[in-house]
């Protein structure tokens, strides 16, 4: 994988071919192809022609947080494996069916839950399946990497906000300097 690392020293800028021999930015790699030429720009599109998620409720991290609620009481997967995991009305109800049952957010809640309805959050992190890149969140936690490290300071937010570009050279420059693996296949299939 040497190679396509120093192929990929500078992401966008293909290096010097012969005329007429165009190669692809993957290098050598037998496992990658071409077609992923266009994903910076699709990526780009995708994330500018939806700027913020909008979400189907007035739910605040920063509430959440100041009364001391962990982030695995709501993001349940977080240390087992790759998916964090969003809340279901029912893990929302495992609070509030006691707490703060009078505010109105609450009981528009508690409506919610008793008409079956269910709350579809929008996403805010992640790529485009086109980018073909994996991860995993368990082993981040494991090696004790924070959560604001890659998704800024919660306690600050209310619903959710991209705080962090996760780009190639956030991950890879951690990993360098950590000793992680950069081999292409750590982070892309
Ligand atoms: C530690 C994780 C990690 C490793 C290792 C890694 N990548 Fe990536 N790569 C990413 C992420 C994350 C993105 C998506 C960035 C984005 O879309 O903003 C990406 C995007 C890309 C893209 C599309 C970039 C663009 O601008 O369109 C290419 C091409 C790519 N990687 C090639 C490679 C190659 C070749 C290797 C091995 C030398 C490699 N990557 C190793 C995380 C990684
Ligand atoms: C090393 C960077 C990194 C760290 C540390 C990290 N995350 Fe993430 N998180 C990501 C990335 C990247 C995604 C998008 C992954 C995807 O869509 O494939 C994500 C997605 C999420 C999501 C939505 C998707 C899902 O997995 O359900 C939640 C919720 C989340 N993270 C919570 C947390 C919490 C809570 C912590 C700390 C306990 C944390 N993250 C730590 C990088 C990180
Ligand atoms: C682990 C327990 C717990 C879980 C799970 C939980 N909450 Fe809360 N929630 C609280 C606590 C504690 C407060 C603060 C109550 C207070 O100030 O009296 C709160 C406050 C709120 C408030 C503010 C009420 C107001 O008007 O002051 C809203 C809205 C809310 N939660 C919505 C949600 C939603 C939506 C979910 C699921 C995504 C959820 N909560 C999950 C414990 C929880
Ligand atoms: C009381 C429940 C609750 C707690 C506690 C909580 N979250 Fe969340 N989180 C949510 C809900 C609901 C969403 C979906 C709405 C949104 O995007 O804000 C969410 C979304 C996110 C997202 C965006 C994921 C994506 O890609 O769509 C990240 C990142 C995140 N939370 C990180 C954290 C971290 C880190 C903590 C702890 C510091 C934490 N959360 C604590 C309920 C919670
Ligand atoms: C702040 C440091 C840091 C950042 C940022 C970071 N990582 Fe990591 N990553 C680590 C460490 C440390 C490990 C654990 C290595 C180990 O267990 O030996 C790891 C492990 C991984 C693994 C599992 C590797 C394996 O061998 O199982 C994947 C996949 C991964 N990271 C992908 C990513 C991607 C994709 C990004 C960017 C979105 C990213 N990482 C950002 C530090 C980081």
């Amino acid at each position: 994988m040497a190679t396509a690392a120093c192929e990929f020293a500078s992401p966008g800028q293909p290096s010097g071919t012969a005329a007429g021999a165009p190669r692809s930015r993957w290098g050598t790699s037998p496992v990658f192809t071409p077609a992923h030429a266009s994903v910076g720009d699709a990526v780009r599109a995708f994330f500018g022609a939806r700027p913020d998620a909008r979400q189907p409720f007035e739910f605040s991290h920063q509430i959440h947080l100041s009364k001391g609620v962990l982030c695995t009481d709501c993001h349940t997967g977080v240390e087992q494996g790759p998916v964090a995991g969003l809340p279901s009305i029912n893990t929302c109800m495992i609070c509030h069916s006691q707490i703060a049952t009078e505010k109105p957010l609450i009981k528009t809640l508690t409506d919610m839950q008793t008409t079956g309805r269910e709350l579809d959050w929008q996403r805010v992190y992640g790529w485009v399946a086109g980018a073909h890149v994996r991860f995993d969140h368990a082993p981040h936690i494991r090696a004790k990497v924070e959560c604001s490290t890659c998704h800024g300071n919660l306690a600050e937010q209310t619903v959710a906000r991209r705080a962090v570009d996760m780009n190639m050279s956030f991950c890879v420059n951690c990993h360098k300097s950590k000793q992680a693996s950069n081999d292409c296949l750590t982070c892309h299939y």
